[in-house]
């Protein structure tokens, strides 16, 4: 892969909640574009993960824009605060929301940049008509709710048709995928057409120590 093409956003699911600010440090260091944070409320995933006080403490941390990954049912009604707290970019899914235009819009109005994340058994033509209003797509490459999943190669024709979709549009569009991102899977999403990979296990819990799993992550 061609570095300077490529953007990592480290998953900080897997870093070590003690030493949390000591470890968006070192992924800030070692040349991460932008921290990732998984919002999980226990009802849209069977998980619960971390808050509003989580990029609070963060923001002063980091000096790179905090992704704000919401794994939850009611995304409007705690983007205020998220926002208020440090959050740069909103990610929301597409999946149990009946008004997504509004979320994007309220993003929006935040003076946020928005993503919309589509599930692995959702197919890429439901942002078809949102596509030009948002800054990001988020294909999950794993069923969304905990770390450390196994890639699904199935979503690699998606991440095809995806940057299809956005080349026949014109769009500056990114294409993020998260989930089981390690050098082999990055690589073949790489040639599907993805740019940004969120990896949470690959670089905080690798034996090669974060700046070398990073190096590795993007020289695949
Ligand atoms: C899964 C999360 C991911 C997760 C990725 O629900 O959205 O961001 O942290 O973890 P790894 O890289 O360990 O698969
Ligand atoms: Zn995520």
């Amino acid at each position: 892969m061609n570095h300077s093409s490529f953007k990592l956003a480290p998953s900080i699911l897997a870093a070590d909640f003690a030493r949390l600010g000591d470890e968006v440090k070192a992924v800030e260091k070692a040349g991460a574009d932008r921290i990732h944070i998984d919002v999980m409320d226990g009802h849209f995933v069977p998980n619960l993960s971390m808050g509003e006080p989580v990029i609070r403490s963060l923001r002063p941390v980091t000096k790179l824009p905090l992704e704000v990954h919401l794994m939850i049912t009611n995304p409007d009604a705690i983007m205020d605060e998220f926002a208020a707290a440090g959050s740069d970019t909103f990610i929301v899914h597409y999946e149990g929301n009946n008004n997504l235009h509004r979320t994007i819009q309220k993003a929006k109005q935040l003076g946020k940049k928005i993503g919309v994340a589509i599930n692995p058994a959702t197919s890429a033509c439901v942002l078809d008509a949102i596509l030009s209003e948002i800054d990001l797509v988020l294909v999950m490459t794993v069923n969304p709710g905990y770390g450390n999943q196994h890639f699904l190669s199935f979503t690699l024709d998606k991440i095809k048709k995806v940057h299809q979709m956005i080349a026949e549009k014109k769009l500056a569009c990114e294409i993020e995928v998260d989930g089981g991102i390690i050098p082999e899977t990055a690589s073949q999403a790489a040639q599907a057409g993805a740019t940004v990979f969120v990896a949470g296990t690959s670089v905080f819990k690798s034996s090669l120590g974060i700046p070398a799993a990073m190096q590795a992550l993007l020289s695949t």
